[in-house]
């Protein structure tokens, strides 16, 4: 079985380079298929997330070509609006097909969206959001059937600011009739780089990355060609300021939007790292001791971000002192808690808080990967631990982070990717 194998203690240091955002262009690959053309993307970073995208793409008739990090997508031949199965439940991401299929062309199938194990995560927002502009959307034991002959403008006020329920709708609406105006939107980021792609094929949007976001319907253009760069992710280079504030290095990290990490540059200033701008990039100095955080609880952006929740955690165990972390985003995203134990961590969880209590070490163990973010945490730990750490099932980590063993080996990590027996006896 494949693992990464970490030796803790080295100290980081050097230049790393942050790839485009899964989370941006996971729907921006969605929302190509609300026009027929020829699209560009730049900075599409190659991870698992992405190629799934690609085969239901592929799968329902569009071209897509990789030249290194930019994708060339032609979606003139689209044949059919039922998406396989075996892909859909591969990601939850595979939701955001239902608003471009049913706009482009009046019917979609899908079954369930799959996706990685944070808790329940219910789709209730995008179908009662899409049946308000006109969808109907039947379920058939797992399977959606969703039709509309022709989609139009709504008042949509979310009971939360839902990342996918917003996008879903800003493509649902980008060539609907009349004008869709979205209250308690999602702020993230990702959402104003998908507005902005959709601003390139033709759609009329305001107030994308407020509260409050107003679409014209227009007509959909005949062919377009267009290019967008997708925007660098955030949460790709949170984790690198976290495995700098971890090892105590000295690490310049290139790329990232700084402008949308302020919660998390926050977070960990507070929490003795010394972060600066340098040469257009992030300076990340990790320092020690290590403070704890009185309270940290993720919220929708602006506030800190649920993705960085584990990461910050990992930091956390070795502050001094007692930090408390509430998730108030997704049940069930403390799967990355029992792992930190076992490599000595001192955390007590009680629903939707933890409780962390500050060691001087932690120690390499086995562990495994449950979701991106909680085996992101887990590589940090092992980084900053005595001994050695195997990280089992590091594919949950590829869905995120392209190469994360390069990068980090790049800045003076120990570690490699091998392959391991599957159990500590040696059974392989
Ligand atoms: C997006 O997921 C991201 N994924 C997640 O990143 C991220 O954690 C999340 O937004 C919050 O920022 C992508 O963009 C591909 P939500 P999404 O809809 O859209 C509930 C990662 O690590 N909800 O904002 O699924 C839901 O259960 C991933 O890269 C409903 O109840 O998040 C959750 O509790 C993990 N009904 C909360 O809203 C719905 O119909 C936030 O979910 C939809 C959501």
């Amino acid at each position: 079985m494949e693992a990464f194998v970490i030796e803790g203690g080295a100290v980081l240091s050097g230049k790393v380079q942050v790839h485009g955002a899964k989370n941006a262009a996971l729907p921006i690959l969605a929302a190509s298929l609300l026009v027929r053309g020829e699209i560009e993307l730049v900075d599409v970073p190659d991870l698992l997330d992405i190629r799934v995208m690609i085969d239901i793409l592929t799968a329902l008739g569009v071209e897509v070509e990789r030249e290194g990090h930019t994708l060339y997508v032609n979606t003139d031949p689209l044949e059919t609006n039922i998406v396989p199965e075996h892909l859909m439940s591969q990601m939850r991401s595979s939701i955001f097909l239902l608003g471009p299929l049913v706009s482009r062309t009046g019917e979609a199938v899908l079954s369930y969206p799959g996706g990685c194990s944070i808790g329940n995560r219910p789709i209730d927002m995008h179908i009662n959001s899409l049946r308000k502009m006109g969808v109907t959307i039947h379920e058939y034991g797992g399977t959606l059937v969703a039709e509309a002959a022709r989609l139009r403008g709504a008042h949509i006020v979310l009971d939360f600011p839902s990342v996918g329920t917003t996008e879903n709708i800003l493509m649902a609406a980008a060539f609907a009739e009349g004008k869709t105006i979205i209250t308690n939107a999602a702020r993230e980021p990702e959402i104003q780089d998908l507005a902005r792609f959709l601003t390139a094929i033709g759609a009329r949007i305001q107030g994308a990355g407020t509260h409050r976001i107003m679409i014209e319907g227009v007509p959909r253009p005949t062919h377009v060609r267009v290019t967008h760069r997708v925007m660098p992710d955030r949460i790709v280079a949170g984790t690198f300021v976290a495995a700098s504030a971890m090892t105590g290095g000295d690490i310049l990290i290139c790329g990232a939007a700084l402008e949308h990490m302020e919660a998390v540059i926050e977070a960990f200033q507070k929490s003795g790292t010394d972060i600066s701008h340098d040469q257009g990039g992030l300076r990340v100095k990790g320092k020690r001791p290590i403070r704890a955080l009185h309270k940290v609880m993720t919220s929708p952006h602006p506030g800190f971000p649920t993705d960085m929740q584990a990461q910050l955690m990992a930091h956390l165990a070795l502050a001094e002192g007692t930090s408390v972390m509430v998730e108030t985003v997704f049940d069930g995203r403390f799967r990355h808690v029992p792992e930190l134990i076992k490599m000595g961590a001192d955390i007590v969880v009680d629903y939707h808080t933890a409780v962390i209590r500050g060691v001087s070490r932690l120690n390499g163990a086995r562990v495994k990967a449950t979701d991106l973010r909680a085996g992101a945490a887990l590589v940090l730990a092992g980084l900053a631990a005595h001994g050695t750490t195997t990280v089992m099932a590091p594919h949950h980590i590829d869905r995120g982070y392209e190469k994360l063993e390069e990068s980090l080996a790049s800045i003076g990590a120990r570690i490699t990717r091998e392959r391991v027996a599957s159990t500590l006896h040696g059974a392989t």
